[in-house]
């Protein structure tokens, strides 16, 4: 009968023996260290989540991977950066459109503390993800990244763009001033306009058949609540996919193509 070999027992490593009198105490940084690494394991050992993340975080990658491939951390990043400052200002901005929405954002800009600057990296980061997310996909797309088996992934993307689509249109009417407002009326005419659920949807982003109060209220919902949320979700599926599937390789690198010396090593 062939002799089973069993996984060895999950048995906790020894403590370290206690320090010997006179031996050369620890220096802050080794204390730091040593207790980073106990939190650490007193949540492992609750969870059993280190599996998970060495799973998500240590994975071979194809040969020939460069910087494009970065494009999607990048997005990510963004998006990160947009929810983080758009914390900060969901603390002053206030949805009314009789004046006070664009009194908060005038109080941000001139009275709080660094609010120009968190405001203006909302509002520049914004431009920076639509850039980020377009480039992300032309890297996919040209590299056959949404060929079997990664279609779904690609899908999950497609809803991602339109999401953040959906982001800048719906942030653009905030501020509520003269541009925004005029402007979000053109974009909610344009979508009322498409065949059969395009009145539906106009109806739905004004808050009824007039663009009103409630817009702006229907307008911040969305964009702080609704979306970010539905995206955060749809994030973790898509790195779930690229963490089980893979990454796909450039295009013009075959398999019979020689491994570089560099590579090997
Ligand atoms: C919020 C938006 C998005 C985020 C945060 C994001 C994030 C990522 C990350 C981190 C990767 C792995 C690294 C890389 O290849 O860059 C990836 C891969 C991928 N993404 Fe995205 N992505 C987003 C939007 C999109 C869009 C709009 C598409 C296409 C319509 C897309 C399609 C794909 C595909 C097909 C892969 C697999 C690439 C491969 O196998 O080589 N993603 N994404």
């Amino acid at each position: 009968m062939p002799k089973l070999k069993l996984p060895a027992p999950p048995i906790p490593l020894p403590k370290p023996l206690p320090k010997r009198p006179g031996a050369p105490r620890q220096t802050p940084v080794e204390t730091a260290t040593e207790a980073g690494i106990s939190a650490v394991d007193w949540v492992d050992e609750r969870t059993s989540l280190s599996g998970a993340a060495r799973w998500m975080m240590f994975r071979k990658v194809p040969r020939g991977t460069n910087w494009f491939y970065t494009l999607g951390s990048s997005t990510m990043f963004a998006f990160l950066s947009q929810a983080v400052t758009g914390v900060f200002l969901a603390m002053y901005y206030r949805p009314d459109a009789a004046g006070g929405a664009y009194e908060s954002i005038r109080y941000i800009n001139n009275e709080v503390f660094l609010g120009e600057f968190v405001h203006g990296m909302h509002k520049w980061g914004s431009s920076v993800m639509v850039i980020l997310i377009f480039l992300h996909m032309a890297r996919t797309f040209f590299f056959g990244a949404y060929k079997y088996p990664r279609e779904l992934n690609w899908g999950i993307g497609v809803a991602l763009l339109i999401l953040t689509m959906a982001m800048s249109f719906t942030g653009y009417l905030l501020p509520f001033d003269q541009r925004s407002y005029w402007a979000t009326i053109v974009g909610v005419n344009i979508n009322g306009t498409g065949p059969l659920v395009g009145p539906y949807l106009s109806d739905f982003l004004r808050a009824g058949p007039e663009f009103g109060a409630t817009t702006l209220s229907r307008f911040y919902a969305i964009h702080m609540l609704l979306i970010p949320g539905i995206m955060a979700a749809l994030i973790g599926a898509h790195l779930y996919l690229v963490a089980k599937l893979g990454t796909t390789a450039p295009p013009w690198l075959k398999p019979s193509d020689p491994v570089k010396k560099e590579e090997k090593a």
